[in-house]
């Protein structure tokens, strides 16, 4: 079987709280594969952002392992694994992060060109991802000037722009009513059904079971969910 597209093993995290070490995250083991639609749900608190920034090696583990198509981050330094992250994850936040003075656009075509693409092919495939998410009658617009389920649609054309192994989103449906919630989510299924693995933390239990692999975090522990 091919490298998991994201391999997380016996992760623990600390962080020093008034002196003392105070442990997050109590040993994840999470693999992801090609294909698989991952749900995390769990209180606030519970250390799901927390282990999403680890597995984009945002943030370093106190102990254990995470590797990305079989490439091992803690022997990476800083710029690599930004490089390693720009190449094959993508984001989606709660709140959209897209840049305001930016046309949507612009914002879904940057990555590319941070990639080393000409702006001209960027503005192209931008184009073409905003008009599959459906806003491509907004191309123009800045995102101040959207709704809060077209910027989530940017935010996702953003994030696949640059055809990533695996999609991470922490809370991408937060913000939202709940019919543009269902909305997005129906969205993610289709793009995960064409090939793109999702790692998606939520509150929703309905767009939570929709996920092919369904977790829950309590208390720095992920406890598999059935049914
Ligand atoms: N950099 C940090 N320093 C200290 N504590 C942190 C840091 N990041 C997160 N925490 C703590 O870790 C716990 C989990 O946070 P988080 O992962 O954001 O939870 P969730 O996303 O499930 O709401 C919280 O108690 C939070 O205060
Ligand atoms: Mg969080």
């Amino acid at each position: 079987m091919s490298n998991p597209v994201i391999a997380c093993d016996a992760v623990k995290i600390r962080f020093a709280d008034a002196g003392d070490q105070l442990e997050v995250l109590h040993g994840i083991n999470l693999d992801v594969h090609t294909g698989d639609f991952v749900s995390i749900v769990g209180n606030s608190g519970s250390g799901k952002s927390t282990l999403l920034h680890i597995l984009a090696g945002l943030e370093q583990p106190s102990e254990g392992e995470v590797s990305i198509l079989g490439t091992a981050l803690s022997p990476l330094n800083k710029t690599q694994r930004a490089l390693l992250r720009r190449q094959h994850l993508g984001f989606i936040y709660q709140l959209h992060h897209l840049l305001p003075e930016f046309t949507a656009l612009e914002n879904v075509a940057m990555p590319l060109m941070l990639n080393g693409m000409t702006r001209k092919q960027a503005c192209e495939a931008a184009q073409h991802w905003l008009e599959k998410v459906k806003v491509g009658h907004r191309v123009k617009h800045r995102p101040s000037a959207l709704s809060g389920g077209e910027r989530q649609r940017v935010a996702i054309a953003r994030a696949l722009v640059t055809n990533p192994a695996c999609v991470l989103a922490d809370e991408p449906t937060g913000n939202l009513d709940s019919s543009t919630a269902a909305q997005i989510h129906e969205l993610m299924v289709d793009l995960n059904e064409s090939g793109t693995s999702f790692i998606v933390v939520t509150h929703d239990r309905l767009f939570a079971d929709m996920a092919t692999r369904r977790y829950e975090m309590i208390d720095g522990r992920l406890e598999s969910r059935h049914g």
